[in-house]
């Protein structure tokens, strides 16, 4: 049957530093997780078919490296970035909270609404994913999307029925490879495959 994988990145190095946004590459930790993504993912290939998979990527670094070493074809989406945090980008939580308190108060009473300045509110990339959510249910192959924690909460939350609300707050562990399955009634059965 076909699957549909959801995977962040590897721990980058503005993981690593706490910054959120940039564009950094994979941690010493992530491409040990990009090293044993290939084997975690050809063990749940159903055996015996030649499956086709493709694997789609944003275009940021940190999930074309995590992706390098799958043994499968490949599409980079624009639409797959991370959530532009505009003039917060590369600051930490901690920053925001002390230089712009109102901006950090702002987002924490209503994250799904709430815009950096310059940049996207979820409810923005909620809308910049369509296409993409479009093209994965219409395609026939499997497909394994390397991207990033905003983005897998909204592709998680569309397809498991989340409601709008939760969906900033959804919880999507690095290092974990999430596996979902359309059943024969229309719901899917989902798998969270850590990978140490
Ligand atoms: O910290 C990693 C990160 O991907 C940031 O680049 C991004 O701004 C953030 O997560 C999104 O999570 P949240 O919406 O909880 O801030």
């Amino acid at each position: 049957a076909r699957k549909i994988w959801l995977t962040r990145h590897g721990e980058s190095e503005y993981n690593v530093l706490k910054l959120i946004g940039g564009d950094s590459n994979i941690s010493g930790e992530g491409e040990k997780y990009a090293t044993a993504l290939p084997k975690v993912l050809e063990a749940r290939l159903p055996q015996g078919e030649a499956t086709p998979l493709q694997v789609w990527t944003s275009t940021l670094k940190r999930t074309i490296q995590t992706a390098q070493h799958l043994p499968f074809a490949k599409l980079r989406w624009k639409a797959l970035d991370e959530i532009d945090a505009g003039v917060c980008d590369g600051m930490t939580y901690e920053d925001i909270a002390e230089k712009m308190p109102e901006e950090f108060a702002a987002r924490k009473s209503d994250k799904l609404g709430y815009r950096y300045p310059s940049g996207e509110s979820y409810m923005d990339v909620i809308q910049r994913l369509e296409p993409v959510i479009i093209e994965i249910e219409r395609q026939k192959d499997s497909v394994c999307i390397v991207a990033h924690q905003a983005i897998l909460r909204v592709i998680y939350g569309y397809f498991m029925a989340v409601s709008p609300e939760e969906i900033p707050r959804l919880s999507i562990p690095l290092h974990t490879l999430i596996e979902l399955t359309p059943m024969p009634d229309g719901q899917m059965s989902v798998q969270m495959l850590p990978v140490d």
